[in-house]
């Protein structure tokens, strides 16, 4: 039915986000919820591609990119964490540069 069609495009912008990850709390810290930088080194994740991010995370499992933070955060993520925090981060809204302080 093409009615159904309108209700559908008023929810999207809510519905576009993927559910919360269980292992988000393992992030939050310095990556923020919502993928917004919290520490002073800690990148913001908000809006990257997918794919970057799940790469990034194997590279820091694996050792390619050797950086003992992420090695000890990524070391317990099964295969579906880490696409379901991609998937989580790269659905943020990216955040404008100058906003990194908060009271
Ligand atoms: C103790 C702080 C800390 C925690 C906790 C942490 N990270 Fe990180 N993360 C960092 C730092 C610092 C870097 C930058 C490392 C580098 O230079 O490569 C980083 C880098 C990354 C990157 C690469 C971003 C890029 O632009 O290349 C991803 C993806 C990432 N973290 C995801 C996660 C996820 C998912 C979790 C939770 C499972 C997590 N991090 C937990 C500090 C942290």
């Amino acid at each position: 039915m093409l009615l159904a069609a309108a209700p559908f495009a008023i929810a999207r912008a809510a519905d576009a986000l993927p559910p919360q990850p269980a292992q988000l709390g393992l992030c939050a810290a310095c990556h923020g919820e919502d993928g917004q930088a919290r520490i002073p080194g800690a990148p913001n994740l908000a809006g990257q591609p997918y794919q970057y991010l799940l790469g990034a995370l194997h590279e820091y499992r694996d050792g390619g990119r050797k950086v003992a933070v992420m090695r000890a955060a990524a070391g317990p993520l099964t295969e579906k964490d880490m696409q379901a925090l991609a998937h989580w981060y790269a659905a943020q809204t990216p955040c404008k540069p100058a906003q990194a302080e908060s009271p």
